[in-house]
C-alpha cells in the first residue's frame, strides 16, 4: 500500500480542495476553495484508448496545416444568434471546413421544426430500461444529424437533483449517481453511433437555478449579487457523487464537456483548474473538447490555461456583448506568450480529435434550420444590420420510425404507478370524468410559450433551453377519449382548475374520476408563475390538493395523475380512501396523453420506477434551493456530503412516503435465489495497478509564431456586425510585445507536462483497472401474477466497515428490467467493478477498495431489496 512521493504531493491537494473548514461568513473570505492544478494535460496521450489515439492522429494531421487565426476559429463561437443554431464556430474556408453546428438540447433538436420532443432524461431514468436508453440516444442522434447539427448540447448528468426542487433536474436522470452514469453513457453512445457529438453538461455542482449568473439574477432584483453561487463540496463528495456520472460518459467516449455558470469552492467551474486539469483531463482522462455554457466563460487567459477549450456563444462577459475574451484576444495572448502555443493548439487538437473520433470526417453536415426563424428565406445573422439573406429553413423531417417508437415507449415505460387500492387499471366499461386543465391541451397550443415557459395545459416538459418544439403533443384526454369511444363508455371532463364544485358535480355520480395536477419547473431563462427556474415549494401548481380534495369528497373512485417534474408533495390527500390509485407521469414528452391513456387501461402494465424519493415533509430532504443570498458571493455548503436522496433518508431513519426505485404493477413478481461470488482471478488490492505511463507529448511547431501585423483584419471579407472574427485591429497589431513572464500567473503554474496520470487516471473515464469485475451477482424473478409485465430487478450493496469513513446504508449498484409472462421467469446477472465497491480518498487521493464483507441487497425498490447475500473482499 505505500504510495510513491509524487502521490503524496497530491494527497495534499486532495486535502485541500476538500476545503471543509469552517462555516462561510463573508464573500471576500471564502473558506472553501480551490486548489491550482496546472498546466492542462495534453490531449492524445492515454496509451489504451486506441480509437482516440487514431483520432488524435488524424487531428494532429489536420491542425498542423492551421494558421494561428484557423485554429482560433476553432476554439471561439461566432456570437450570438450569428450562425443557424445556438452556437457557431468559426470556420477555415482555405481547407473547406465549415462552421461546427452545436445545438440544444437533450430533450430534440430546439428551435426548430418537423423534430420530436423526446421523453426527458427524468422520464428515461424511470424506466430503468437500459435498451431505451440507448435507443434514444440513437433516435436523438438521427434527428441532429438530419437537421445538420454536428453536435447535441446534451445528455445532461448535472444537476443531479440536490435539492428537490432544483429547476433543472428533469433534464437530467435523477439524484442516483450510478443511475446517472449507466443512462448518461448510454444515451452518448447512441448518439455519437450516428455520427453526431454528444456533450456532457453541465460539469459540474450546477445544483440550482437561483444565483447562477450575476447578471441575471441582478435582473430578477438581486441587485447587490457579486458572484454567481459556489457549491462547496468535499473531495470525497466531488467523486462519488457529483463527477461519478461523468466517468461513465467519458469512458463512453463522449465527444465534450460543458463547463457550468456556477463556482465550485469559489472558483468559476469554466477556469476551475482543479476540475478541469486535475479531475477532468487528468483523473477521468478526458480527451475529448471543454466548451463553455453560454456565457459561463468569465476570463481569457485564466480559462485557456484552466483547461477551458472552447468559448460559447463566443461574447464576452456580458450577454451578446460583442467583446469576446477569445477570438482575437486569444490571438493577443498567445502572441504576448501569455497562452503558450502548445495550448491553443491543444484545444484545436482537442475538438478535432472528438470531430474525428465520432466519424464526423465521413459525413457532410449542413445545417438546414436556423433557429432564430421559421421563415424559408431570411437574415443569416440576424442580429447584424447587414446581415445576408439566403434559404435558411429547409424544413427537413428529421423524425424516424424509430423516434416515434421511442417517443412513444418511454412515455408508457416511464409512468410510476404510486398506490392501487383496485382504481387502476379501469374497467372497460362505465363513466369517466376527467378534472383539471392537466387533462387538456394548452390553450394557446403546445408550443404557444417560448421555451415552454408556461404551465397550462398537459405537462409534458419542464422549460428552458433543456426544451424543444413540440411537433404534436398527445393530451389525456384526447388518448382516453380516443379509448372511452372504442370501449363504448362515456366521458365527461372539466379542464377549469378553480372551479372546484364544477369539477366536483362533474365527478360526481361516475364509475371514476380521474384527476390531473402538475407541478413544473425549468431554467431561470424565465419566471413562470413567480417560480424563477426552481420551484418555489413542491405542492401541487394551480392548487391541485384542492381540487383532489374536492372531487375524492363526492367520488369514492378518485384517481389522481401527477404531471410533474419530479416529487410533489401529496401528503393534503394521499391517505384519503377515496383516492383509489395515484400515477406519476414525469415529463413524459409529446406522447405523454398516450402513456397516461395506456396505463390508465390496462393496455401495459406499469412498469416505471421512482428515480427520486417522494418524502412525507419537504424538510424530510437533505437540503433545499438556497433562495436568498448569504453574501454577495452566495456559499453553499453541501454539508450532507455523499447522502443525497434515499442515502440520507435510509442513513437518518426518515421513512419516505415513496421511496427511490419504488412503482407498482398489475401483476406481481418474486425474486429469489439471489447470490453473490468474488470472480476467481481478481485482483483485490486495496489500490488498482498502477495505469501505464502517459505516452510522450507531443508538441507542433512552437518556435512559430506569425507577425502580428499578418493577423490584421483583411479588407477583401464582408464584416458583419455583432460577429466574432479572430483578427486584430491596427491597433492591437502594433501593441504586441512577447513577454511570456507578464501574466499575473497563478500559483502553482506549470507548463511541464506530467509523465503519468494521477492514480486514478490514464484512460477514458478514469484508471481502466477501476473497471474490473471483481465479483457477480445473479438472481432469478418470476412473474407469480396474472398478466404480462415488466419488472426492475435492483441491486444495492452495503460496504465493509472502516474506520472514519461513513459509508451508505444501500448504494444502487445494478438494475436489469426484465419482462415476462404470467408464469414465467428469468434469471440476472449483475457485475460489480473495482469503482462500484471503492469509496474516494481524500488522503491518497484515489479510489481505495476496503476489505471485510459487502452486503448484497437484490430487489424491486431502495427499500424493498430484501433478498441478500454477501461476499467477502
Ligand atoms: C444552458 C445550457 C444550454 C446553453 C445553450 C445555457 O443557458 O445552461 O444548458 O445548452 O444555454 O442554449
Amino acid at each position: 500500500m505505500a504510495r510513491s512521493l509524487f502521490l503524496r504531493v497530491l494527497v495534499f491537494c486532495g486535502v485541500l480542495l476538500g476545503g471543509v473548514r469552517g462555516k462561510t461568513t463573508t464573500a471576500t473570505t471564502p473558506s472553501y476553495t480551490s486548489v491550482p492544478v496546472y498546466p492542462a494535460p495534453l490531449g492524445g496521450r492515454n496509451s489504451q484508448d486506441n480509437d482516440w489515439l487514431d483520432a488524435y492522429d488524424k487531428a494532429r494531421a489536420f491542425v498542423t496545416e492551421l494558421t494561428l487565426l484557423e485554429k482560433i476559429n476553432l476554439t471561439t463561437g461566432t456570437g450570438w444568434e450569428m450562425g443557424p443554431c445556438v452556437g457557431n464556430t468559426g470556420t477555415i474556408p482555405r481547407l473547406g471546413f465549415t462552421s461546427l453546428c452545436l445545438q440544444d438540447s437533450p430533450t430534440g433538436v430546439r428551435y426548430a421544426d418537423y423534430n420530436s420532443l423526446f421523453p426527458a432524461g427524468l422520464a428515461t431514468a424511470a424506466t430503468f430500461n437500459k435498451e431505451l436508453m440507448y435507443q434514444r440516444g440513437q433516435a436523438l442522434g438521427k434527428e441532429f444529424l438530419a437537421k445538420g447539427a454536428n453536435a447535441i448540447l446534451g445528455p445532461a448528468v448535472g444537476p443531479m437533483g440536490r435539492t428537490p426542487e432544483g429547476g433543472r433536474n428533469w433534464e437530467t436522470f435523477g439524484p442516483e449517481p450510478y443511475l446517472q452514469g449507466i443512462a448518461g453513457a448510454l444515451s452518448v453512445l447512441g448518439i455519437q453511433d450516428q455520427g453526431v457529438m454528444a456533450t456532457a453538461k453541465h460539469f459540474l455542482l450546477y445544483e440550482q437555478e437561483h444565483f447562477r449568473q450575476v447578471a441575471e439574477f441582478q435582473g430578477f432584483g438581486w441587485s447587490s449579487i457579486e458572484a454567481p453561487y459556489s457549491s462547496n463540496v468535499d473531495d470525497r463528495t466531488l467523486h462519488e457523487v457529483y463527477a461519478w456520472p461523468f466517468a461513465d460518459m467519458i469512458r463512453a467516449g463522449v465527444a465534450s464537456v460543458m463547463c457550468s455558470y456556477n463556482m465550485a469552492n469559489n472558483s468559476q467551474a469554466c477556469q476551475n483548474s482543479y476540475l478541469l486539469n486535475r479531475v477532468l483531463k487528468d483523473e477521468l482522462g478526458f480527451q475529448g473538447f471543454v466548451m463553455s455554457d453560454w456565457g459561463g466563460q468569465r476570463s481569457g487567459v485564466a480559462s485557456a490555461l484552466a483547461g477551458l477549450d472552447m468559448t460559447m456563444p463566443g461574447d464576452g462577459l456580458s450577454w451578446a456583448d460583442d467583446n469576446p475574451l477569445w477570438g482575437p484576444q486569444l490571438a493577443l495572448s498567445v502572441l504576448n506568450g501569455s497562452v503558450p502555443i502548445w495550448r491553443l493548439d491543444d484545444m484545436a487538437t482537442r475538438i478535432m480529435a472528438a470531430y474525428y473520433k465520432v466519424g464526423q470526417d465521413q459525413l457532410t453536415i449542413e445545417p438546414n434550420f436556423q433557429s432564430w426563424s421559421f421563415d424559408t428565406y431570411g437574415a443569416v445573422y440576424p442580429r447584424s444590420y447587414d446581415t445576408p439573406y439566403a434559404t435558411i429553413n429547409k424544413h427537413v423531417n428529421a423524425r424516424s420510425a424509430l423516434s416515434s417508437n421511442v417517443t412513444a415507449t418511454i412515455a408508457t415505460e416511464s409512468m410510476v404507478l404510486l398506490k392501487n387500492n383496485g382504481g387502476l387499471p379501469l374497467q372497460a366499461y362505465g363513466s369517466l370524468a376527467l378534472l383539471g386543465s392537466a387533462a387538456g391541451p394548452p390553450p394557446l397550443g403546445p408550443n404557444g410559450c417560448e421555451n415552454l415557459e408556461c404551465n397550462n395545459g398537459t405537462l409534458g416538459m419542464g422549460w428552458g433551453s433543456g426544451t424543444a418544439n413540440y411537433p404534436y403533443l398527445v393530451t389525456p384526454l384526447e388518448a382516453i377519449n380516443a379509448k372511452v369511444r372504442a370501449n363504448s363508455m362515456s366521458l365527461a371532463y372539466n379542464l377549469d382548475d378553480d372551479d372546484l364544485d364544477g369539477c366536483a358535480s362533474t365527478a360526481e355520480n361516475m364509475d371514476a374520476a380521474i384527476v390531473f395536477i402538475t407541478s413544473d419547473s425549468g431554467e431561470c431563462l424565465a419566471s413562470v408563475e413567480g417560480n424563477i427556474g426552481d420551484r418555489n415549494d413542491l405542492y401541487a401548481w394551480h392548487s391541485g390538493d384542492d381540487l383532489v380534495k374536492a372531487v375524492a369528497a363526492v367520488n369514492t373512485n378518485t384517481i389522481v395523475v401527477v404531471e410533474t417534474v419530479g416529487a410533489i408533495d401529496m401528503e393534503a390527500w394521499i391517505e384519503n380512501e377515496n383516492v383509489t390509485a395515484v400515477l406519476y407521469a414525469i415529463v413524459a414528452g409529446q406522447d405523454v396523453g398516450t402513456g397516461i391513456a395506456e396505463i390508465l387501461f390496462g393496455d401495459s402494465s406499469p412498469s416505471g420506477k421512482l428515480p427520486f424519493t417522494v418524502a412525507k415533509n419537504t424538510t424530510d430532504y437533505p437540503a433545499s434551493v438556497a433562495y436568498t443570498m448569504s453574501s454577495t458571493s452566495p456559499q453553499i455548503n453541501y454539508t450532507e456530503g455523499i447522502f443525497i436522496d434515499y442515502k440520507h433518508f435510509d442513513k437518518n431513519d426518515i421513512t419516505p412516503r415513496y421511496e427511490f426505485g419504488y412503482g407498482l404493477s398489475y401483476t406481481t413478481f418474486e425474486i429469489s435465489d439471489v447470490s453473490a461470488e468474488v470472480v476467481d482471478s481478481a485482483n483485490i488490492s486495496t489500490y488498482a495497478d498502477t495505469a501505464p505511463a502517459y505516452l510522450d507529448a507531443e508538441y507542433y511547431n512552437e518556435t512559430y509564431l506569425p507577425s502580428s501585423n499578418s493577423l490584421i483584419y483583411p479588407d477583401d471579407i464582408p464584416r458583419y456586425e455583432y460577429f466574432i472574427y479572430p483578427y486584430l485591429t491596427v491597433k492591437q497589431a502594433l501593441n504586441v510585445y512577447y513577454n511570456d513572464n507578464a501574466y499575473p500567473y497563478p500559483n502553482g503554474y506549470s507548463t511541464e507536462q506530467a509523465s503519468s496520470p494521477s492514480p486514478s487516471g490514464g484512460a477514458s473515464g478514469g484508471n481502466p483497472a477501476l473497471w474490473d469485475v471483481l465479483a457477480t451477482v445473479s438472481a432469478s424473478v418470476s412473474n407469480t401474477g396474472s398478466v404480462y409485465g415488466g419488472e426492475v430487478v435492483q441491486l444495492y450493496i452495503s460496504y465493509p466497515t472502516v474506520t472514519d469513513i461513513d459509508f451508505p446504508i444501500r448504494s444502487l449498484r445494478g438494475f436489469e428490467k426484465v419482462f415476462l409472462d404470467a408464469g414465467d421467469s428469468a434469471t440476472v446477472g449483475f457485475n460489480l467493478t473495482r469503482r462500484d465497491l471503492s469509496y474516494w480518498d481524500v488522503i491518497t487521493s484515489d479510489w481505495v477498495l476496503p476489505s471485510g464483507e459487502f452486503g448484497v441487497y437484490v430487489g424491486n425498490s431502495s427499500r424493498n431489496a430484501v433478498n441478500t447475500a454477501s461476499f467477502e473482499l
